[in-house]
């Protein structure tokens, strides 16, 4: 069975609506996207199940929405002003484009280190000296662009949660082990960004900071990344096409004393979808001393004080996104035909049901809105009358849509429907009044992807 290609991912997302190259009418402006309407739901699931297991499957986390735009000083003493940058390298032949040193040495030479000579990959110029690129952007607080004002959007939002820190502390009442969530927009200045919504300059984060007693840190670190496992497969991704890579010492971030990745095995190949962090007690005590707050916890019971150390699980959504899309898209034949049908798992899936009258007369237009209005208020249902019902059924399939429900001539006389499986292609027929328990019993069940793992 062939694997989906990123260029089948994106012209599906193009067709059905899930996500468009942004400002198109004005010939696009480089690797910048807008969701449509099943990209929205889409996303928005995405979000809603990491929320339920950081905040409502456990009562060890409470959540914040912090500012985009904070005081400088935040990336002063977070490091990211020094240290937050990639190495640039310019074509010095015809086409002068600018390129990540890094990323050439490992495609030209096989690792990100590798000694040797590397040439532009466009016109196979030679290249300048890298000079180190620092990837926030910049930009002035109030009318006049001044030295004093220069602020930056925020490159992750972790700095948000270890700024209120002290404020959680004192008014969510937690002790360590705990954590602080947030999901929110970020900004990199990438150099090469790509991939479709791989590698963008704008972007969402599913952080969570978890703040621990220092000599529990390696304990927490192996069972987040355990947990975080676990949440991919339980929403449908196949074991086979993840895995946890260590990071070299040599790849660590500023911050990190150890580090593993969630990988993907995307089209282009194994990819980064979430880092699992150690980052030690190195924030709080950073921002303890450039605003000269005490950032620790204190035992009420013997005084005891010190600095928590924190294990981070940092997650992109938009990433998250595309690999529950690559690895649901199928393209199969059913009875001669060719379906493209994405097995998204039921809870991610935009739309859960969808409520097709078999013809457009006869009451049954009538009577499936009627249903459709009974469903909706419990989840994401469509009423759809336009087209034969096999173009409306292969509609569905391509964006996920687990379950057809479809009102017929018998329906009209016994009240009943047929409810068609979108993976297994199975029409049951089903009391309208069962419907409701039916639907609300599957998608409370588990669920594993029925492709298999080429
Ligand atoms: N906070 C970690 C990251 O943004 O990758």
């Amino acid at each position: 069975m062939a694997e989906a290609t990123l260029d089948e991912i994106v012209a599906l997302c193009k067709r059905r609506g899930f996500i468009f190259p942004s400002s198109e009418i004005y010939g696009g402006v480089g690797s910048t996207y807008d969701y449509g309407h099943y990209g929205v739901l889409l996303k928005n699931n995405v979000k809603a199940e990491w929320w339920r297991a950081m905040l409502q499957e456990r009562d060890d986390i409470v959540a914040i929405d912090s500012a985009i735009i904070q005081h400088p000083k935040v990336w002063e003493a977070s490091g990211h002003l020094d240290g937050f940058t990639d190495p640039l390298v310019q074509c010095l032949g015809e086409c002068k484009r600018r390129f990540r040193e890094d990323h050439l040495r490992e495609a030209q030479l096989g690792a990100e280190d590798a000694e040797g000579e590397i040439r532009c990959p466009e016109c196979g110029g030679e290249l300048s000296e890298p000079r180190q690129f620092n990837l926030m952007f910049e930009t002035h607080v109030g009318p006049v662009a001044e030295d004093g004002n220069v602020a930056y959007l925020r490159p992750e939002t972790a700095q948000g949660i270890f700024i209120n820190f002290k404020n959680v502390l004192q008014f969510a009442r937690k002790k360590p082990p705990f954590g602080i969530a947030q999901i929110g927009k970020s900004f990199r200045n990438e150099i090469t960004p790509g991939n479709f919504i791989f590698r963008t300059r704008e972007f969402e984060q599913m952080e969570m900071e978890f703040f621990v007693p220092p000599d529990s840190a390696g304990e927490w670190h192996e069972s987040w990344m355990e947990e975080r496992m676990r949440w991919y497969t339980e929403l449908g991704i196949r074991a086979g096409k993840l895995r946890l890579r260590p990071h070299g010492s040599d790849e660590l971030s500023h911050y990190s004393s150890a580090t593993s990745d969630v990988e993907y095995e995307f089209p282009m190949g194994f990819s980064e979808l979430e880092g699992i962090a150690n980052r030690g007690d190195f924030d709080l005590t950073q921002h303890a001393k450039f605003s000269n707050e005490k950032l620790e916890y204190v035992d009420s019971a013997d005084g005891s004080r010190y600095v928590p150390h924190v294990i981070e699980p940092a997650a992109g959504v938009d990433r998250a996104m595309l690999a529950f899309m690559v690895d649901a898209y199928e393209v199969e034949e059913v009875e001669g035909r060719e379906r493209t049908v994405l097995r998204l798992h039921p809870r991610l899936a935009p739309v859960k049901a969808a409520v097709l009258p078999l013809v457009n007369k006869d009451g049954q237009p009538e009577k499936a809105r009627e249903i459709h209005h009974a469903l909706r208020g419990l989840m994401a249902t469509e009423f759809d009358t336009g087209g034969s019902i096999g173009k409306r059924y292969r509609r569905q399939d391509e964006i996920g849509t687990p379950w057809g429900i479809t009102v017929d001539h018998q329906t009209m006389e016994d009240d009943t429907v047929t409810l068609r499986d979108r993976d297994s292609l199975e029409q049951s027929r089903i009391p309208v009044d069962d419907l409701v328990n039916e639907l609300v019993g599957r998608l409370a069940q588990p669920w594993t992807s029925p492709k298999p793992t080429a």
